[in-house]
């Protein structure tokens, strides 16, 4: 496979350019809408575009309304919570994450996201993938219309975390599949060899709740950055 190539909404570049072409790709997707409404992940898939936006002195237009698309409980300080990702990679950015530490995290999360659906939803949903095929902490099992919830990590997501943070986390926070699929667009991450084989299943596979990332294929505004790496084992255009 060449190391630049497209197909329809999906965008493959080399390594080097994967932030400043997710970059490019989101600015495109908010000068559609006045007062974005964006969901943002963590992870070490888009540290290159958050990096590329402090490159760049980006600033949110006026007006959005940022949003984390998940966050993990942990009932104590932890340098590994999504706010204190968000604190490193965007600091100064106004994005709201759940509580970590809130004493009844399906309270919080409730709260989270009637607070994302009086916004009026997402409009742009920038979305990472997991080992397993998860979205955000939609783990296998998933469906459509899962909802914003508390959920049960999948072992293979607390493998990913734990050379990072100890203890791991057991449970997380989430925008459902459902609020993650009605957003207006959906941006998907995807950089390394490791995602190779997991985006070829999501995009090119069989829609199924066993990879969730399988129903962004039925989604009308998808567009897909990848490096080549992630891109080496999807079906030739
Ligand atoms: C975590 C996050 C997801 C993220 C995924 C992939 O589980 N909850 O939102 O997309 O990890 O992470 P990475 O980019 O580090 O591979």
């Amino acid at each position: 496979m060449p190391d630049r190539w497209s197909r329809e909404g999906l965008l493959a570049v080399p390594p080097e350019e994967f932030g400043v072409a997710a970059f490019a790709v989101l600015l495109h997707a908010l000068a559609r809408v006045d007062r974005p409404v964006v969901g943002l992940p963590t992870g070490r898939t888009p540290v290159a575009l958050y990096e590329e936006m402090q490159r760049e002195s980006f600033v949110f237009p006026e007006g959005s309304r940022l949003f984390a698309i998940d966050e993990y409980c942990w009932r104590e300080p932890h340098p590994g919570t999504n706010a204190a990702f968000f604190a490193r990679h965007l600091p100064g950015v106004p994005i709201r994450v759940p509580r970590h530490d809130a004493p009844h995290p399906d309270a919080e999360i409730a709260e989270f996201c009637r607070a994302v659906a009086d916004a009026g939803g997402l409009d742009v949903a920038v979305v990472g993938i997991g080992a397993d095929g998860h979205i955000a902490f939609n783990e296998p099992g998933s469906t459509t219309d899962s909802p914003c919830r508390v959920t049960l990590l999948a072992e293979p997501t607390r493998a990913q975390i734990a050379g990072d943070w100890q203890p791991q986390p057991t449970h997380g926070m989430t925008l459902g599949l459902a609020e993650l699929l009605r957003a207006r667009r959906i941006v998907l991450l995807a950089s390394g060899e490791s995602k190779a084989a997991i985006l070829a299943t999501a995009l090119d596979g069989p829609v199924t709740p066993d990879v969730p990332a399988s129903f962004l294929q039925g989604h009308p505004a998808l567009t897909v950055v990848c490096d080549s790496a992630a891109a080496s084992q999807l079906r030739p255009c």
